[in-house]
């Protein structure tokens, strides 16, 4: 019933299922990596974060899930605020630091240069290309994490970071993080456009 190249994408799906082998559980791959802001006992904390997803359109929600040791947990719900920053490529030690270290016994409020925005209690970091403040506004509570959801009040870019007013990933050069290698990696190439490149299949 299909038009011949539906056909044939779903032929070549069932092929590369059977070469498949299981993984287990817990592989999920590929993340983008920001650092977590959180005012915590009055000082800015900042934590590693792979976990991140926008989880809503209108209003623009975006979802961090915070493992319940974590010493921002308690700067999150205090606050009912936090950051979100992108890192560009130079800062991945300084990023990298952030999930080594755990506010509990390490002041990480003077590795960077931090400002506020308008939720007063959500401390941003300066050297990060991309900086979203967030308000909480829900708290999912998981066995081993807490999603926090947050909804984003305002986003603060560098204008040397824009090309025709929106954000230019490649000028960002974030980082992105490889689980269980672990590795941290920079962006590719740009191979299509989204919305766009599938549409000649719908002919
Ligand atoms: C690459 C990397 C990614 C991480 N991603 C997360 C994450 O998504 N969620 C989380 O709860 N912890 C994550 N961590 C661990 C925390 O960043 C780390 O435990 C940190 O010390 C917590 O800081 P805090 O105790 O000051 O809040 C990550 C660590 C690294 C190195």
């Amino acid at each position: 019933m299909n038009g011949p190249i539906v056909d044939r994408i779903i032929r070549k799906k069932k092929h590369d299922i059977m070469k498949k082998v299981k993984m287990g559980t817990r592989i999920f791959p590929i993340m983008p990596m920001s650092i977590l802001g959180a005012k915590v006992d009055g000082k800015a904390n900042f934590m590693a974060l792979g976990w991140l997803s926008r989880v809503n359109a209108n209003p623009p929600l975006i979802g961090v899930a915070v493992n319940k040791s974590h010493y921002s947990i308690a700067g999150i719900k205090e606050n009912k605020t936090f950051s979100i920053n992108i890192p560009t490529k130079k800062m991945m030690k300084e990023t990298d630091y952030c999930g080594l270290t755990s506010g509990k016994n390490t002041d990480k409020s003077e590795i960077f240069n931090v400002f506020y925005g308008k939720l007063l209690t959500a401390p941003m970091i300066d050297e990060c290309p991309l900086c979203i403040e967030c308000k909480l506004v829900e708290t999912v509570e998981m066995p081993t994490n807490e999603l926090f959801i947050g909804e984003i009040i305002e986003t603060h870019i560098e204008p040397q970071y824009l090309t025709d007013d929106i954000p230019d990933i490649k000028k960002i050069d974030p980082i992105f993080l490889t689980m269980p290698d672990n590795n941290y990696w920079t962006l590719g190439e740009k191979i299509g456009k989204a919305w766009s490149a599938g549409k000649e299949l719908k002919k």
